[in-house]
């Protein structure tokens, strides 16, 4: 058994590892963290957990770390990763995070787009991006994972295969992504408290939000060239799920049945792609994978302006977050990637 310790353990990441690894029969949950909750039982602040675990929150320590665990997931908030990562690295402990400080590879862009000078540029490099269908074989070994944002999650996997295809104008995309309240984690702020949030539609940090440099990371890799992505995300009243809209325009015309084999050709294999393209439900729609690791994906053509549409559907804190670290995981540690993930989705939901 592989013993695990998750770091911010009471949020809401932190809540669904915690979920996931309960019934994970590779691993073995043995310390879980909380500043607030300290000494007191996971289940008073995850009641969903009762009869899964019988442990309390510890405080974090350095201390033996290397005693308690092989792994480690983080479910810290951005720049506070940072005071974790260099140490437990150097105890041989393997990390996962899922904040954003080792995502991007280029220093430069942390002072851009997260307001800080970055004090470990040797490591972004070592770090892998933790997106198994753009880096499985990377992920393989991999000592420290840099696990996506889900809004980045949601826009790089609609928009991949037709960026790969060279049949976009990829330098200039457009992803308008709707959200779940949990994205912006379990303590209530202005924006996130229930009674602002019921019933929202409202768009925030439309003048530039910073998954989009990681979704440009990404996507300029596998189009070979510099790819531009503006991200507008809007808060919806959900709790959980993510609809990225990426907008595109064909640099030629192509017949819709060639970007259906493209899109199919580009995601063979991968277990936690489902192509979308019915008749009753046409577009991924994220009420159809909530509680599970998959990522609906799908696209529109208007022909009459040659745009294209591509849609990516996704549970944010699944495929968004704990799902795909999980899924990481499994990958770096040899075994399938869906050990412990093979969940179908809720419904209703
Ligand atoms: N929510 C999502 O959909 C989502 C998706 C992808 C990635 N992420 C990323 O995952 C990370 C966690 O997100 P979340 O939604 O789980 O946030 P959250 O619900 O706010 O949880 C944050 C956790 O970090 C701990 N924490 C906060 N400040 C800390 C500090 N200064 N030192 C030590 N511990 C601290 C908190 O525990 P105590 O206060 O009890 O110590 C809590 O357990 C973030 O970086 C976020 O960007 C989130």
């Amino acid at each position: 058994m592989i013993r695990v310790a998750v770091i911010g353990g009471s949020g809401y990441t932190g809540g669904e590892l915690l979920r996931l690894l309960a019934v994970h029969p590779k691993v073995e949950v043995t310390y879980v963290t909380s500043r607030e909750y300290a000494g007191k039982p996971i289940t008073l602040v995850h009641p969903n957990l009762r009869g899964f675990y019988n442990m309390n929150f510890s405080q974090f320590s350095f201390d033996r770390l290397g005693d308690k665990a092989d792994v480690v997931f983080l479910g810290l908030p951005h720049k506070v990763s940072l005071e974790y990562v260099p140490k437990i690295l150097e105890m041989g402990i393997q990390i996962i995070d899922l904040s954003a400080d080792f995502r991007l590879k280029d220093p430069n862009l942390y002072k851009i787009w997260y307001g800080y000078e970055h004090p470990y540029p040797d490591l972004l490099n070592k770090a892998v991006y933790g997106l198994p269908e753009l880096h499985y074989e990377e992920l393989k070994n991999a000592k420290l994972i840099a696990s996506p944002g889900c809004n980045a999650t949601a826009t790089i996997l609609a928009a991949a295969p037709l960026v790969a295809s060279g049949l976009l104008e990829t330098y200039k995309i457009v992803s308008d992504v709707k959200v779940g309240s949990s994205e912006g984690g379990a303590k209530p702020h202005e924006g996130s408290h229930h009674p602002e949030r019921q019933n929202a539609i409202r768009p925030y940090e439309a003048d530039g939000h910073r998954h989009a440099a990681e979704a440009e990371q990404e996507l300029s890799l596998i189009a070979k060239r510099s790819v531009k992505v503006s991200l507008v995300p809007h808060a919806v009243s959900s709790v959980r799920g993510a609809l990225a809209s990426v907008h595109g325009w064909l640099n030629t015309e192509v017949s819709e049945m060639d970007l259906w084999k493209k899109t199919i050709e580009f995601y063979k294999g991968r277990k936690f792609i489902r192509i979308i393209r019915s008749n009753v439900h046409p577009y991924p729609d994220p009420k159809f994978v909530i509680g599970s690791n998959f990522a609906d994906v799908g696209f529109a053509i208007e022909k009459r302006l040659q745009r294209v549409t591509m849609f990516s559907a996704i549970d944010n804190l699944m495929k968004g977050a704990a799902g795909q670290a999980v899924q990481a995981f499994n990958i770096s540690r040899g075994f399938d990637e869906d050990e412990g993930l093979r969940l179908p989705p809720l419904r209703p939901a």
